[in-house]
């Protein structure tokens, strides 16, 4: 997930459902600095658990679906570039997924990419706000289990 992430000096990347940070790490080893990586995370528990693993990362406990004033609130005035999500958002129902779509676009800047993991394998459009294509997608074979990433990337407003 964190190759198809860019890294902008100055942008800031949002990750949701951080869980125990295999992917924040992956960011960061990307090249992204820690105070780069805003980490929304449901569970108390796993927020305090990266705060100790990532001394310097954002990380805050909240609901994903409130990413729009959580924005607002701890990255005011930086460029969001990129929004990864390890969310399982086919347990949620489409218009729950479609609001999150939203708001994502919301807080993306202009090409923004939001990158979704997911263990459906088979073709993933994103969720019709009109502002997303789906620019790339992969399969990882070597997960347990096999597990797809679709790259969306920013193509206008949501509706
Ligand atoms: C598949 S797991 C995380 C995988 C993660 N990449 C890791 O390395 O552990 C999904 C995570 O999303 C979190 N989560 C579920 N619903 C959420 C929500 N509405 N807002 C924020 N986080 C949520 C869960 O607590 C869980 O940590």
């Amino acid at each position: 997930m964190a190759r198809w992430v860019p890294v902008e000096p100055g942008a800031v990347v949002i990750e949701l459902g951080s869980g125990t940070g295999a992917v924040t790490r992956a960011l960061l080893e990307r090249g992204l600095e820690q105070s780069q990586v805003l980490a929304i995370e449901k569970s108390a528990r796993l927020a305090a658990l990266l705060r100790v693993k990532f001394p310097d990362l954002r990380v805050v406990v909240g609901d994903a679906w409130d990413l729009d004033a959580l924005v607002q609130k701890h990255v005011p005035h930086m460029q969001v570039g990129a929004v990864v999500s390890s969310l399982p958002l086919r347990n949620f129902s489409r218009e729950r997924r479609l609001a999150l779509a939203q708001k994502i676009g919301s807080v993306l800047g202009p090409g923004g990419r939001w990158i979704q993991f997911s263990y459906h394998l088979h073709s993933l459009q994103p969720p019709a706000t009109g502002c997303f294509k789906l620019a790339a997608w992969e399969i990882v074979w070597r997960n347990v289990p096999p597990a797809r990433v679709n790259v969306y990337e920013k193509v206008g407003q949501p509706a």
